[in-house]
């Protein structure tokens, strides 16, 4: 079975001091290895939901830790938190919450996944891949200015404008419809190179971000985990693009801040206090993990503790 080795895994368990009778939320199951970890740590009371949109990793889960009475495994998005949590009937007073965000490596390396400028598959890219549209349906319907805001936007691509050209133009034939189809245009496209980096890697990772809704998905979730936290409870966030991790900070900061517009004022009521303080700075992977894990290498984890409301 295909593995993932999780990222941060010491750092993630001290930043959601485990409690051995709490309950807590992995919110991207993957293939279970924070899980594995954290339940680990707990007793016998001890309980984990986990969810992920992925029917793989959900199948993998099932299979791997079916005789565990502790855990529930959802499929779904944390886009949807709260409601995934209430029907798994831990809706309040969770003790952390861990999102670990992006890909895993099962999803990179099966070439039917269509992630992977690597090997070449069907031009997929989707975690649910059984709703929505797929990359390849994505390409063929938009406009080159979208591909090309996409690719700006997300893959921060500099040559966006000629490689939505390029693509757009190889589709007018018949549609782009495998990964290396798709590499190929773009190294066509891109007149430089960087060293060491494939040049279409900004451009996959911007379609894989498009297509999965991804910075939204993120933004929908963290309000709803604060909410779902009892007071001393632990978020979680491990981002691997900048544009994610900038997300979590300015999410994280307002929180820790309150609602200004009461800064100052003797009198701060309830819903405008700050929800949250932080643990630490921003704790990266030490030289040792990103020689063993060459994934982890882009990884940024910060976490935050629950206030008394
Ligand atoms: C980096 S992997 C997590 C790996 C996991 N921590 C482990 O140790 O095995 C990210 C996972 O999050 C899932 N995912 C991404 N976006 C999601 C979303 N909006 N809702 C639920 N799961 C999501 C992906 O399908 C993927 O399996």
């Amino acid at each position: 079975m295909a593995a993932h080795t999780p990222v941060l895994l010491e750092e993630v368990l001290a930043g959601l001091a485990i409690q051995a009778d709490g309950r807590y939320c992995d919110g991207t199951f993957g293939r279970g290895g924070h899980t594995a970890a954290i339940l680990a740590a707990l007793g016998p009371l001890g309980r984990v939901v986990a969810i992920d949109k992925d029917p793989d990793a959900i199948a993998a889960g099932r299979a791997r830790f079916a005789d565990e009475p502790r855990l529930t495994l959802v499929r779904g998005s944390f886009a949807q938190l709260k409601q995934l949590l209430r029907a798994a009937g831990l809706e309040g007073q969770l003790h952390g919450v861990l999102l670990d965000l992006g890909v895993s490596s099962p999803q990179f390396d099966e070439a039917r996944r269509g992630f992977s400028f690597m090997q070449d598959g069907p031009l997929d890219m989707r975690m649910d891949n059984e709703s929505g549209q797929s990359a390849a349906q994505w390409l063929a319907r938009a406009s080159e200015r979208e591909i090309a805001d996409v690719l700006f936007k997300l893959g921060e691509e500099k040559f966006s404008r000629r490689i939505a050209r390029s693509i757009v133009a190889a589709g007018t034939a018949s549609p782009v419809a495998s990964t290396r189809q798709l590499a190929e245009i773009v190294a066509d496209a891109v007149p430089t190179r960087e060293p060491g980096k494939h040049p279409a890697t900004r451009t996959f990772q911007a379609i894989r971000m498009h297509v999965n809704g991804e910075l939204d998905a993120v933004a929908a979730a963290l309000p709803q985990a604060v909410e779902l936290l009892a007071p001393g409870g632990r978020l979680c966030v491990i981002s691997f693009h900048s544009l994610e991790d900038r997300l979590v900070k300015r999410y994280l900061r307002r929180e820790v801040q309150g609602d200004p517009i009461y800064a100052e004022l003797p009198v701060v009521p309830p819903h405008a206090r700050p929800r949250l303080r932080l643990v630490g700075g921003a704790t990266l992977p030490d030289a040792e993990e990103v020689e063993r894990n060459v994934r982890a290498r882009s990884a940024v984890l910060r976490i935050a503790e629950r206030l008394a409301a």
